[in-house]
């Protein structure tokens, strides 16, 4: 009797998994640090990006690399906490390469101190800080993840992310960022439900400390924070954002096609020492 499985499969065919050829992209926060670099892994593997961020001089720089590189990008500049203005951009994206398969729903901010002995305390948390944290990281991504409800294909890939600090405490940040980052964790498993009967998956990454701009630029560029860092991260440093790429690229290609509702950590093995996952 014939089996499904029968279709004998080329030895090399793994990495055709993972391409993006013919696929659309948008990734928000894509002008620096982390969307920068999952802007690059998407166009790498084929696919068109559209680049999305409140920054236009951010977007040119990454636009320019991404083509001379070969790659196939648009930057269009919009604010994920307006929904007209992310909604907007989104459509933009689609109408130019046609089509709409993954959504990145990466910008976010991090605001004030973190640990309690700079003020990062709950009285010493301004309501300044506090909302502005939340406009972005909670709000702008129910934005993002809305329009992509509306616009992306049946079968498409959505990415947020989260961080570490959304699965514990985490003294380096304030309230509004591990209270943003725990949220949009459960919405990643709400919309996973959701969306599943059209075949659409839902996953999180849950970076540890990277060196981008979030505390400003050039701010986590200091050596001496790896000293810092080594004492809680078992690989004993902060991670650079190229470091990122690959599960990326898991999370929106084919090869992770039973995975989804997921957060999945890039932390050096610092959840390992809190047990929390
Ligand atoms: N760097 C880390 O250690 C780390 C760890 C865990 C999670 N994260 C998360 O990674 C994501 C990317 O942060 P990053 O570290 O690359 O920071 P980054 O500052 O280098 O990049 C964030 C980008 O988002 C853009 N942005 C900010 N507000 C925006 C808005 N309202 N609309 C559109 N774009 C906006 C910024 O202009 C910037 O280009 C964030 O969600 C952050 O919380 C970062």
């Amino acid at each position: 009797m014939p089996s499904s499985h029968a279709t004998p499969t080329p030895r090399n065919n793994v990495l055709s998994l993972f391409d993006l050829t013919g696929d659309t992209a948008v990734v928000t926060g894509a002008g620096s640090g982390l969307g920068r670099a999952m802007a690059e892994a998407l166009a790498e593997a084929g696919a068109s990006v559209g680049l999305v961020d409140i920054s236009v001089d951010r977007l040119q720089a990454v636009a320019q690399q991404i083509t001379a590189d070969g790659g196939s990008c648009l930057p269009v500049a919009a604010d994920v906490t307006d929904p007209g203005s992310i909604s907007a951009a989104v459509r933009r994206v689609k109408e130019h390469f046609g089509n709409l398969d993954v959504v990145c729903v990466n910008a976010g901010i991090s605001r004030g101190p973190g640990f309690p002995e700079a003020g990062g305390t709950l009285v010493g948390t301004s309501p300044g800080d506090w909302g502005a944290v939340i406009d972005v990281n909670l709000h702008g991504a129910f934005n993002t993840l809305r329009v992509a409800a509306e616009e992306i294909s049946n079968g498409g890939r959505i990415l947020v992310t989260a961080s570490t600090a959304g699965l514990r405490a985490d003294p380096m940040v304030g309230y509004a960022y591990v209270g943003s980052k725990a949220a949009v964790l459960n919405i990643v498993r709400q919309a996973a439900l959701e969306l599943a009967p059209r075949g659409i998956r839902v996953n999180a990454v849950a970076p540890g400390p990277f060196r981008t701009n979030i505390a400003g630029e050039g701010a986590l560029e200091d050596p001496a924070l790896d000293a810092q860092w080594a004492k809680t991260i078992p690989l004993g440093r902060m991670a650079e954002p190229e470091e990122l790429k690959g599960l990326v690229l898991l999370l929106t290609s084919k090869a992770s096609s039973f995975m989804t509702g997921g957060a999945y950590a890039v932390d050096g093995g610092a959840l390992a020492l809190s047990h929390a996952h």
